[in-house]
């Protein structure tokens, strides 16, 4: 079989997500740190990732846990410090591992040196490099724009007698990107962590940079809460925006083999596409999957528009069940404890056209923890406690072992650890060949062993959709099908003669009890199974 070298390690690859402060304490703060990461990087070699996409790492006040940056050129001392970052990336790359940074460019910090200066008269010369609007006689906010954190996205300083606009928290000031200083500094430190060696960056809300240079109010739309009772027209999406992400892109592109994927705000799969060129970004997320109910006609439509969505531009599609934003799949799609389900996502992930990305503990299909609300730490849970219990629920420490904190610090964690830790965790799931963990490993294995995985073209067979997700991944000389039973009772998935027509090979089930799995023109399937036959 012909392999084309113009695929990139970020297409093939699998792309690891680590939230700095919660996968490995290695100095007995109860806060992770790059030296823990350090420590793990050959656990990741051993699970077969391509890269790891570090939660941010710069100084912060930690209001939104390092997504509000008071210096972009240094690395929190909590985490460690730039050698041990350029030890990291050394370490990783000797080891195959990319390095990808989270940059949190749309806003800064308002302990940033930069917002201090601003605050501190209408005539500094930073002041320009934040969004200011003169107070009205009436001291209404300068137009209806909210936070997507509860409330306007106006902040009044007395002071000044001007409010300064933050579409997160207030102590997250969006910076103005219209200012050429502004533009020339952040470009400043993408082209800082490139000379570090790192791979790649994700940009943080990268379409939220630019809001409408008239601030018109946005128009009315049905939602809950005031910020989804708006048709966000005015304050994400506009035009400036492409050309600054094409001058990113040129910054990106005089490093050879760097990656630029851009957390696409408020996305839909023809948002995320419409970013996504050789000459924008290599690739923007769709989020999709994380809220496709448990259903494979949902989770098919949401493939077929993102493969349509990226046509255009040839891009490249990408798939996500988990990030540190968002409940975790283990609880959003299993009550209990059982796995089986958590199976036939991780065969979808790693089966589909693009390039999936694991949340840490994904793997051994780590839960939400449940949190009293005292002990809740992110603003927008305490804001909006009980409705919405905030986002620490997903970002509990790794669970490495079944000791005490779970192998993650000998002191208190920052967030409590799971109790179910003592069983689900690494180290057990290692030991067992059944579990999540070596059912990971060997699918992240097939996809390095077989091309159609990773280069084939993606065409479904949809002949269930209440039950059966079933598709082909076709390279000349070795086709693919795999076929997810979302049903926990048995199910046949129907063949026909084409399909039939050379006999198929099973390369792998999440099921440890073999069955005869090929009729004469069907596949038999037990309940919740995942299978990929080969043909070739
Ligand atoms: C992104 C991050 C989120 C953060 C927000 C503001 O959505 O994923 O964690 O709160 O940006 O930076």
């Amino acid at each position: 079989m012909k392999e084309t070298d113009t695929i990139s390690w970020w297409q093939e690859g699998v792309i690891y997500q680590i939230y700095p402060r919660s996968f490995m304490d290695s100095n007995g703060d109860g806060i992770g740190d790059l030296n823990g990461i350090l420590t793990k990087l050959d656990y990741l070699v051993d699970l077969g990732v391509d890269a790891i996409w570090l939660s941010p790492i710069y100084p912060s006040p930690d209001v939104d846990f390092g997504y509000d940056v008071s210096d972009y050129l240094s690395i929190d001392p909590k985490f460690g410090n730039l050698q041990d970052f350029d030890q990291l990336i050394s370490e990783a790359h000797s080891r195959g591992i990319h390095v990808i940074l989270d940059l949190v460019l749309n806003h800064t910090s308002d302990r940033h040196p930069w917002f201090k200066e601003a605050l501190s008269s209408r005539d500094n010369p930073y002041h320009d490099w934040y969004i200011w609007k003169d107070a009205s006689p009436d001291h209404r906010p300068p137009n209806n724009w909210q936070s997507i954190f509860g409330g306007s996205a106006w902040e009044y300083v007395p002071k000044l007698g001007q409010y300064y606009y933050h579409m997160f928290y207030k102590e997250q000031p969006d910076v103005n990107w219209r200012n050429p200083q502004v533009r020339r500094a952040m470009l400043d430190v993408i082209r800082f962590w490139l000379e570090r060696g790192v791979d790649g960056f994700r940009l943080d809300v990268f379409n939220v940079y630019f809001k409408h240079a008239d601030f018109p109010d946005n128009p009315p739309a049905l939602g809950l809460r005031g910020f989804d009772r708006q048709k966000h027209m005015y304050d994400i999406n506009q035009p400036e925006l492409l050309p600054l992400l094409a001058e990113i892109r040129q910054i990106v592109d005089q490093y050879p083999q760097r990656y630029l994927v851009g957390e696409t705000f408020l996305s839909t799969a023809e948002h995320a596409a419409k970013y996504c060129s050789t000459k924008l970004l290599h690739a923007a997320f769709n989020f999709e999957f994380l809220h496709c109910p448990w259903n494979p006609a949902r989770f098919l439509n949401s493939i077929q528009r993102w493969e349509t969505a990226l046509q255009r531009e040839n891009g490249w599609p990408n798939y996500v069940l988990n990030n540190h934003d968002t409940p975790r799949s283990a609880t959003r799609y299993v009550k209990g404890e059982k796995d089986e389900r958590l199976k036939v996502l991780a065969t979808l992930l790693l089966t589909l056209r693009g390039t999936p990305f694991i949340y840490y503990g994904e793997e051994i299909g780590m839960r939400n923890i449940s949190l009293k609300r005292s002990e809740i730490l992110d603003p927008v849970g305490k804001r909006f406690w009980p409705f919405f219990k905030g986002r620490d629920i997903c970002r509990s420490p790794m669970q490495w072992d079944g000791s005490l904190y779970a192998g993650f610090s000998e002191k208190t964690p920052w967030l409590p650890v799971h109790p179910n830790h003592v069983w689900r965790n690494v180290e057990a799931q290692r030991a067992d060949p059944d579990s999540l963990f070596n059912f990971y490993r060997a699918l992240i294995r097939l996809r390095r062993e077989l091309p159609a995985l990773r280069r084939g073209l993606f065409q479904p067979l949809t002949f269930d959709p209440v039950s059966l997700l079933a598709y082909l991944r076709v390279l000349p000389g070795q086709t693919l099908l795999i076929a997810l039973n979302f049903s926990r009772k048995p199910r046949r998935l129907m063949l026909g003669r084409e399909l039939t027509k050379k006999p198929w090979k099973l390369v792998l089930t999440s099921h440890k009890q073999q069955h005869p799995l090929v009729g004469k023109d069907y596949l038999s399937l037990q309940g919740y199974e995942a299978v990929i036959l080969l043909q070739d």
